[in-house]
């Protein structure tokens, strides 16, 4: 291990800083709202089946090339010798450079959130619109969001990341099933648990499979190189595979307790599901004020501040990606490359600030055919989510089993695991790699973006 580019200091560290990047908005705000967009339990069942059988080994891909070369997305191709394929991770670094520009706006609602439920503000989610179309108070809350960011990755992987993430993720969880078990006690609360847990298989599209496929690899961090690069600080003497199967796990955990929690208080609210990006922010704030002016305000206030933290370890780990290219490909300073690039991302999202009411222009962007009027910041995440992390995906599946050769993939897999070698693990990663996800990630996204952008009726 290059000792100059840091290690994470125990198996621990590097699951829960990885379980980190993979847990945040995606999974507490993103997930409930998807899952209301498209139907309920059906599209849980298709994202369940893509975050076990495609993204898990896609995850094991990763971080096994991430490892075995010790750099950044674009370094590690060039390290293997494939320097044609560094455009993959250049594509990575966009991919990040654009989800940490929209990304960046709502976790400045939800620091904006965690103030308002300091101070009582219950009304705030009848008042969500107001909220977001506030550009210039939102963008004051993601400055400080992207600010916080900037400072922990430049303190490096180890001391800044992996110390946040051990102590705020359980804190997280069990304020999560607190409130879990408080929406079992309203009214309705059957009604939305129905909606979330029982399918409707005729609601499966082509809308609801690219959907789930895109919020998967957007929630498990996947396609973009995010786990390459924290892959890269990992030593070799531990285990990748069950590594992964943890992460992957507390991902999908994570997400459901969310839905178990939000689908309950939604109904008992008498609050559409279908409500899209404000779900959360429209649902909770009434749920905090019926547990009585003081616990409403613990509990309320812990939740959007234990979300921010969620969202911090996101984010840190969107903003690592390009600091690492810079840093190992274009020779920067690290803490020069932090601020510079925080900075530059922190402008390219005020096209998302102003999307949200503030402008027109970009709260009106554009008429997608399969979709109607979206706005910018909804625009550029079916960009990035739905359609780049599954390109991503396919893209590093098809390296590693046919460029870089299986063998080579299993050769470092097995590295730091006994009895690799012809267990049913291996031969199942095996095949999903080099055969189930080209196939299924392939088809997929070139039917998504007919879909979605060009409007063709594919299913
Ligand atoms: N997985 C993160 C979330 O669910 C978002 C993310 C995507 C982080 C891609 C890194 C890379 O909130």
């Amino acid at each position: 291990m290059n000792s100059q580019r840091g290690e994470w200091s125990s198996r621990i560290g590097f699951v829960l800083a990885a379980a980190g990047s993979a847990i945040g908005l995606g999974n507490i705000w993103k997930f409930p709202f998807e899952v209301g967009n498209h139907g309920g339990a059906a599209f849980v069942v298709v994202y369940l089946f893509f975050c076990f059988v495609l993204c898990f080994p896609v995850m094991v891909t990763e971080i096994a090339i991430g490892r075995k070369t010790n750099k950044n997305p674009v370094g590690a191709y060039k390290a293997l010798g494939y320097k044609n394929w560094s455009i993959v991770g250049i594509l990575g670094v966009l991919c990040g450079v654009i989800i940490l520009s929209f990304y960046n706006v709502v976790a400045g609602w939800a620091f904006g959130y965690f103030l308002e439920m300091i101070i009582g503000n219950f009304a705030i989610g009848d008042q969500f619109g107001a909220f977001v179309s506030d550009w210039f108070q939102v963008g004051i809350f993601s400055a400080i969001f992207m600010g916080t960011t900037a400072f922990i990755v430049a303190r490096g992987v180890s001391a800044g990341i992996e110390r946040a993430a051990k102590i705020l993720m359980p804190s997280l969880l069990v304020i999560m099933l607190f409130l879990v078990i408080y929406a079992f006690t309203l009214p309705n609360a059957m009604e939305g648990l129905k909606f979330y847990l029982v399918p409707d298989f005729s609601k499966i599209s082509l809308k609801v499979m690219y959907s789930a496929l895109g919020q998967a690899f957007f929630s498990l961090s996947l396609g973009m190189g995010a786990l390459i690069t924290y892959g890269s600080y990992l030593s070799s003497r531990e285990n990748i595979v069950s590594s992964a199967a943890l992460i992957t796990l507390a991902d999908v955990g994570i997400a459901l307790i969310a839905g178990l929690m939000m689908f309950p208080l939604v109904f008992s609210q008498g609050i559409e599901p279908t409500g899209g990006a404000g779900l959360i922010f429209v649902t909770l704030p009434g749920v905090f004020q019926s547990l009585g002016p003081v616990l409403g305000v613990v509990i309320g206030s812990l939740f959007f501040l234990l979300l921010s933290f969620a969202a911090l370890t996101s984010t840190v780990s969107l903003l690592e990606v390009p600091v690492s290219y810079a840093v190992d490909e274009l020779g920067m300073k690290r803490k020069m490359a932090v601020w510079s690039i925080a900075g530059l991302i922190f402008v390219i999202g005020i096209p998302s600030l102003l999307a949200n009411g503030a402008s027109d222009f970009w709260s009106k962007f554009i008429e997608l055919p399969g979709v109607g009027m979206t706005d910018f910041m909804t625009f550029i995440g079916y960009l990035a989510n739905d359609s780049f992390l599954p390109l991503g995906g396919f893209l590093v599946s098809v390296f590693a089993a046919y460029v870089w050769k299986k063998n080579k993939l299993h050769e470092q897999i097995a590295i730091g695991q006994d009895h690799y070698a012809g267990s049913f693990v291996s031969k199942f990663i095996d095949v999903t790699v080099s055969i189930i996800a080209p196939i299924i990630l392939g088809i997929l996204f070139v039917l998504t973006v007919l879909n979605r952008f060009f409007g063709v009726d594919v299913i």
